[in-house]
């Protein structure tokens, strides 16, 4: 079976004087129905490995297969259709339009695939239903508290039913409790079959994860799990 995502011997080099060598040749590979947590001090390559593997950003070398399509063979055009139909993101500060409704902001993951208005809210309600915030639909995204809106933005990543699912660092500006319910709620959508991989640099969270892989100046230096 076609792997969700495959990453090999991926590169990210940032010109300079020195050169900056975010991601050093890293290879991985996730599976359908997965939950991978990536774990690293701060600076060790996780938020660039991690545009790379979503398509936000291209490698400098290496190959990056999501759902079997290489990207570097895509057009911007083509791997946007890509990420629009395949891939959602979490990102630590949620980036909700604050003076939209809550309902507004998760049918906006739907905009880039064509998807009429009105189907668009009606899935928004069913993704709200998903992350328990069915009661807030009509608020101003503003209005709630911050982990409401970080419920917000993964029912935003999930509302077209995306394979995979990314998050990063989604607990990292979240009290302890939210983030436990943020992390509860990525456990359970990934119950319900999203290929999931979650960032952070908090043990705690990483605990909840069954692959772990650990990054440190810009390699893996430990895969728990997967394809070797
Ligand atoms: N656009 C960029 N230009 C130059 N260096 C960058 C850029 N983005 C990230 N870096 C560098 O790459 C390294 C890894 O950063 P990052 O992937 O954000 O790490 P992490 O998410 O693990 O904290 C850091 O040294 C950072 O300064
Ligand atoms: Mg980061």
């Amino acid at each position: 079976m076609t792997a969700v995502l495959d990453v090999r011997e991926a590169w990210k080099v940032y010109p300079g004087t020195p050169p900056v060598e975010s991601v050093r040749g890293v290879s991985f590979t996730v599976e359908r129905g997965e939950l991978t947590t990536v774990v690293g001090a701060s600076g060790s390559g996780k938020t660039t490995l991690l545009n790379l593997a979503a398509g936000l950003d291209r490698p400098t070398s290496g190959t990056i297969r999501i759902a079997g399509h290489p990207i570097e063979n895509l057009s911007d055009r083509m791997l946007s259709g890509l990420r629009a139909h395949r891939l959602g993101v979490v990102f630590q500060r949620f980036h909700l339009l604050t003076h939209l409704s809550v309902t507004d902001n998760v049918a906006m993951g739907l905009l880039y695939r064509g998807v009429p208005a009105g189907l668009r809210r009606a899935a928004a309600s069913e993704a709200l239903e998903r992350v328990g915030l069915s009661h807030r639909a009509g608020h101003r995204a503003d209005r709630l508290s911050g982990g409401e809106q970080q419920r917000v933005a993964i029912a935003r990543a999930v509302v077209g039913r995306p394979e995979l699912v990314f998050a990063d660092e989604p607990t990292g500006n979240l009290d302890s409790v939210s983030g436990a319910g943020v992390l509860e709620l990525l456990g359970e959508l990934n119950r319900d079959g999203t290929t999931i991989v979650v960032i952070t640099h908090d043990a705690k969270v990483a605990a909840a994860g069954r692959r772990l892989i650990e990054m440190r100046d810009g390699r893996i230096v430990r895969d728990s799990g997967g394809t070797p």
